[in-house]
Order: C-alpha cells, then sequence, then structure tokens
C-alpha cells in the first residue's frame, strides 16, 4: 500500500518545509518532491502542515487510583488520543505492594494487548523498593520498559522514602533506565491537609491549597540531589510550580542531567478553576493547579528548554460516581484529569497561535522529544524516510470548541468545556493507515502494537 500526502508543509522540530510526503506500507519512503509513482491513495495537504503523531508519554489507562479506575480503557483512552493527533503513548504499568514489577507489567500488557488502537509503550510504577524489584528493573530495561516512575507524595499508597528513592536511582545507573519522579513532599501535605480539613475546609479549592508549591519545589530539589549523589539522570514528571521549575533550572545551569514535562492543565488552568464548590473536583490533580502567576513561568521553561516537553497525566474519572466519591473531604477525591485528546490542540492554540513558541518548537515538545527522551528516536516523532509513518495533516486554520459532548474521551465533563481553539487534525495516520479522517473514525479495532523501548538514560540533546 502506497499512499502520497502531497502539497504539505512538513513541519518537524528542525525545520519546516513544502514537501510531499510518500508512505510505503508502514514506513515513509520519501520527504520532498516525490517523482511520478502510482499510489492507491493520494491525500491533499494543501494549507496544512504535516506532522510526526503526536507522543503522550504519561497516560493512565484504567489506573486504579483512590477507591476507583480511571474511566477510560486503552480502547477508548487510545482512540481518544488518536482523534487529537496522538499517536503513541507511553502508560504507567504498576507495581502492587508486596508485587512483584512483573506481575505489574504482565497486567498493563493484558489491559492493552487486543484493545489499544495506536502503538503504546510502558513506563513502571515503582511502590515496592527491595531486592527483589530491583533486580527486576535490568530485566524490564531489557524487554523495553526502560523507565521507572516513584513518588515523595501519596504516603501509604505510592511514596518511597528517600533510601529506596536512591536504591532504585543507583540501580538505573547500572542498567541504563531512566527514573521518572513525582516530586511533592507527601507527608508535610498530609499534615496541612489534615489541619484544613479539621477546620472545616472540606471543598476541593483545599486542595489546592495545602499542597503548597514549596513542598513541591522542596521534593524537587531533594530528588534531583539524590540523583546527582547516584550519577543518574532524573526526569520530574507534570511539573506545575515555579518553585519546582526553579530547582530544574538551577540543576541545569549546573550541568546537571535533570529533566521536566509540564502538562496543558498547569499552563491553562488555575487555582480559580478549583473553587465554585464541589465542582472544583473536576479539577483535582496532584500536583494541584496553580495560581496564574505559574503559568508564565512554566510557558518561559517550554521556550528556554527547562521543560522539554508536554505530557498530559491524563487520569479520567467522571464527574458523577466517580469523583463524588470525595464529597465532603477532598482528601478523597480520586486525583486526575483527562486530556489525551486535547494537549495538541491546546498547545497548538495557546503556544503557536498565542506567541510563545514556533510551531517547530510545538512539535519538538507534543512529538520530537517524547520519542528522543524515551527511545523512540528514528522510529517515532519526526518524518523522515525510514521512520514509522506516522503523521498528522493538521489544519493551522481549523477552529473548534471543546466540549464534553463532542470528545471521544469516557468521561463525562471536560476541563476545558467551552473553549474556542484554534487548529485541528484532518487526518490522522498510524503506520501508514488512515485511522482518523475529518472527525470519524476508520482504524481497525485493536490494531496498536507495544513498543519495545531502547534505554537512553535520559540522553537527550
Ligand atoms: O492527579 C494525578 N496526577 N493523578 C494520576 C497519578 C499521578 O500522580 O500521576
Ligand atoms: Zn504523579
Ligand atoms: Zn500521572
Amino acid at each position: 500500500m502506497r499512499t502520497l500526502i502531497a502539497n504539505g508543509t512538513v513541519v518537524n522540530a528542525g525545520g519546516s518545509a513544502r514537501a510531499d510526503v510518500l508512505i510505503d506500507g508502514e514506513t515513509i519512503a520519501l520527504v520532498g518532491a516525490v517523482p511520478e509513482v502510482a499510489v492507491d491513495r493520494r491525500i491533499d495537504a494543501a494549507g496544512k502542515y504535516v506532522i510526526p503523531g503526536a507522543i503522550d508519554v504519561h497516560t493512565h489507562m484504567e489506573l486504579p487510583f483512590g477507591g476507583t479506575f480511571a474511566k477510560d480503557t486503552f480502547e477508548t483512552g487510545t482512540r481518544a488520543a488518536a482523534f487529537g493527533g496522538t499517536t503513541t503513548i507511553i502508560d504507567f504499568a504498576v507495581q502492587s505492594r508486596g508485587g512483584s514489577l512483573r506481575d505489574g507489567l504482565d497486567a498493563w500488557h493484558a489491559k492493552a494487548q487486543g484493545n489499544a488502537v495506536i502503538d503504546y509503550g510502558f513506563h513502571m510504577i515503582m511502590s515496592d523498593v527491595n531486592d527483589d524489584s530491583l533486580r527486576e528493573m535490568d530485566a524490564l530495561v531489557g524487554e523495553g520498559v526502560t523507565d521507572f516512575k516513584l513518588f515523595t507524595a501519596y504516603p501509604g499508597v505510592f511514596l518511597s522514602d528517600d533510601g529506596a528513592i536512591f536504591r532504585a536511582m543507583q540501580r538505573t545507573a547500572h542498567n541504563g533506565g531512566l527514573i521518572l519522579m513525582h516530586a511533592e513532599n507527601g507527608p508535610a501535605i498530609d499534615v496541612v491537609a489534615a489541619q484544613a480539613f479539621e477546620a472545616g475546609q472540606t471543598d476541593p479549592y483545599f486542595h489546592g491549597v495545602v499542597r503548597y508549591p514549596i513542598f513541591e519545589g522542596e521534593a524537587t530539589n531533594r530528588v534531583i540531589s539524590l540523583a546527582e549523589a547516584a550519577g543518574v539522570a532524573v526526569y520530574i514528571v507534570h511539573l506545575s510550580a515555579r518553585d519546582a521549575l526553579d530547582a530544574v533550572r538551577t540543576a541545569r545551569d549546573r550541568g546537571v542531567n535533570a529533566f521536566a514535562e509540564t502538562c496543558p492543565q498547569y499552563l491553562f488552568l488555575s487555582l480559580e478553576d478549583l473553587g465554585h464548590g464541589f465542582e472544583g473536583a473536576k479539577f483535582i490533580c496532584s500536583p494541584p493547579l496553580r495560581t496564574t502567576d505559574h503559568q508564565t513561568e512554566l510557558w518561559k521553561g517550554l521556550v528556554k528548554d527547562d521543560l522539554q516537553l508536554v505530557s498530559t497525566d491524563h487520569c479520567p474519572f467522571d464527574f458523577k460516581g466517580q469523583k463524588d466519591l470525595g464529597r465532603g473531604d477532598f482528601r478523597k477525591v480520586p486525583n486526575g484529569l483527562p486530556g489525551v485528546e486535547d494537549r495538541v490542540d491546546l498547545m497548538h492554540d495557546g503556544g503557536v497561535v498565542g506567541g510563545w513558541i514556533s510551531k517547530e518548537r510545538w512539535v519538538e515538545v507534543v512529538s520530537a522529544a517524547p520519542a528522543r527522551m524515551f527511545g523512540l528516536e528514528g522510529r517515532k516523532g519526526t518524518v523522515a524516510p525510514g521512520a514509522d509513518a506516522d503523521l498528522v495533516v493538521y489544519d493551522p486554520n481549523r477552529r473548534h470548541v471543546i466540549s464534553a459532548t463532542t470528545h471521544h474521551m469516557n468521561v463525562d465533563y471536560s476541563c476545558y468545556e467551552g473553549r474556542h481553539v484554534q487548529g485541528g487534525s484532518d487526518v490522522v495516520l498510524s503506520r501508514g493507515e488512515v485511522i482518523v479522517e475529518n472527525g470519524t473514525w476508520q482504524g481497525a479495532a485493536g490494531r496498536g502494537r507495544f513498543l519495545k523501548r531502547q534505554p537512553t538514560g535520559g540522553a537527550i540533546r
């Protein structure tokens, strides 16, 4: 099967040019002036961008959390991702307390295989660092599950103490993997949260108040220091606060291999959204939404590459039946927001149209940097011969309104309800196959493949 995408502007992280793209089978055969060839399908991209399919390296399909499960399955969540121009996700498999990494990983393979409609990889959440799980880390790296998320937050659930984190970091220094850190001081947060609750401050708004930015800054600084001592790179997930960005920036200025992502919710939403009574539960995630002054700093961080990429931390819970487990006690609201479908358009609208970043930097933060950071370089994240033909014909002028009534995520609300955005994915291809065309699903069920990734140790330029 040969497909020609003609007359578009190919946008890569490194530059843009008017060029045709010839696809042969699952990969890109040629980019540039394509000679007259017989093709099975021709897609006209005049006036459109042709970008590499976006990569979301932080999703939680079916995550058990807060007494319930994230609502999107690998089928519904990856389909929604594709509608939004994302053709690869990396989801977090979970080691249960007392369980093995192997059991956790097997469970995630079972959830995804035959259900995901785009390609996917896994990181591993470690909630029990011990001699056995440390040994298992090496095996997982060999199987292409190259990154391990640890937490300084959520005491009694996922939190690891500094010794455990340091041991995992030492191990990755040998196996070439990468440590991902959820950096907030969970024990200190729990003290303030209990005090707020005792004082009658039970609404979702107080979730945002008690998780001080300085708690994120302190933990970020701490885990970067631990990584420095262990001689490994560290990647901070879902960075939300200026205090944490300062810690990353300072470390990077010293030449430390510290990296970080932020998420659209921290760029576009704020503490105010947590107000309005229990409606604010729709916006409960951790770290929490911050005051608007933090947003400006995060945009600067993206401009200056102190933040390397943008992921979603997609972790959807219905407002009715899930978020309302926490009525009367903000501590019991399941933490997490939907967003896998909206990231590419929000970053185009707020970032490119909004004047913060170029269209090339937009491709860098949603696609190219994720590929480089997480062992998919050359295969994903680029429009180049030999790469998988994961491509999006993107209309930079199309306008639409984000709404739960039209989105494809399996969740009963949108954090961006009513927001007008400029830019949208017209045609989405995954390994040469058109899976979304003008708002209709064309892909086969369960067609996504597991991606065995190469360890990078965070070695990105
Ligand atoms: O609130 C969040 N972020 N939920 C998902 C779990 C995590 O910490 O990433
Ligand atoms: Zn987290
Ligand atoms: Zn997460």
